[in-house]
């Protein structure tokens, strides 16, 4: 019943061909994590959301999911986490809304490999919510523009349509309206080591505590977007993230990983999201490496990444 969007198939996410592998009757795709170099809160929202201003970044750190079609209908997740393992996985839901928009009969499987710690500031359900999309749109040949992808996403979560380009790119409204940047980026910010505190934080709960006075201009975010966009290493400063400074007030061990972090040889620590996970950048990867064995002898989770561009974007590491 799909053969009739075979010839429609859109073009412009050709580019993420190579994070999707269709091998007969199953389809591997990755979804990566992201950082955000900077998060200004400029404000709330009639609809209870925030108004932000994000530089992001998808790093190596990735999820490998493997999807298999059905004859039952079903849509359900299976995942090397148990607790994850259910029909309400963002994934899940990301390809019952593809389904449901083509009234496409089948089911899906889909086999989740989780790498990106969870609830953790890096975006990893939203990347796999995202991956579902670009793989079925592919592999059902689906008729859908990254405007309508994008759409969709949006629907799922703030973060979703980011995930569907990826690379470096401005956030904007809820963090739905995507401006992906071409850069030279820094060879100071060539390795990240990002450490995942022993804790989980909802999201919501730390907007939801978010005082007014939190709030910035955005003009850090720009003024970081300037500095990459001409090849300068930003200032400190402009790695802002208006969550910052609540977190680590609300969580001990987030503030003491900062510390042991910058103990280690970090010259900048920053929050991701709402956290917890805090990244680091380095620019020696021998100096990464000796923090990164430094804190787990100490028992901190911790992955050395770097940062990574879809295929065929404009980059320059
Ligand atoms: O959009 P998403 O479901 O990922 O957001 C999770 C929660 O984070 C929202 O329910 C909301 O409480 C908070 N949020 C926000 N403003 C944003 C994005 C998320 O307040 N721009």
């Amino acid at each position: 019943m799909l053969d009739k969007f075979v010839d429609s198939m859109h073009n412009a996410l050709m580019s993420h061909a190579q994070r999707v592998q269709i091998l007969g009757n199953v389809c591997f795709v990755r979804a990566y994590a992201k950082i955000n170099l900077t998060l200004d809160v400029t404000g709330r929202r009639a609809d209870g959301y925030h108004e932000l201003v994000t530089v992001m970044q998808t790093v190596d750190l990735h999820d490998t999911l493997c999807l298999t079609n059905t004859t039952d209908g079903r849509v359900w997740v299976e995942c090397t986490r148990p607790e994850l393992s259910n029909e309400e996985n963002l994934a899940a839901q990301a390809a019952r809304l593809l389904r449901e928009r083509f009234s496409v009969s089948r089911g899906v499987l889909i086999e989740l490999h989780k790498r990106i710690p969870v609830a953790a500031g890096l975006g990893g359900g939203s990347s796999d919510a995202a991956a579902v999309l670009l793989a079925l749109q592919q592999w059902w040949r689906l008729p859908l523009s990254l405007a309508d992808l994008s759409a969709m996403a949006a629907t799922l979560g703030s973060d979703v349509p980011f995930f569907l380009t990826g690379g470096l790119a401005l956030c904007e409204g809820r963090g739905e309206r995507v401006t992906p940047l071409a850069t030279l980026w820094p060879s100071s910010l060539r390795w990240l080591l990002l450490l995942k505190p022993a804790i989980g934080i909802a999201t919501a709960s730390v907007f939801g505590k978010l005082p007014a006075s939190d709030y910035s201009d955005g003009s850090a975010s720009r003024k970081l977007v300037e500095a990459l966009q001409e090849g300068r290493l930003p200032q400190p400063e402009d790695f802002h993230n208006s969550l910052e400074r609540g977190v680590l007030e609300q969580y001990p061990e987030v503030s003491r990983a900062a510390t042991d972090l910058l103990q280690a040889g970090a010259s900048l620590v920053r929050l991701s999201g709402s956290g917890p996970t805090l990244y680091a950048p380095f620019s020696n990867l021998s100096r990464a490496v000796r923090a990164r064995e430094q804190l787990q002898a100490s028992g901190y989770e911790i992955y050395l990444a770097h940062a990574i561009y879809p295929e065929g974007a404009e980059s320059n590491v």
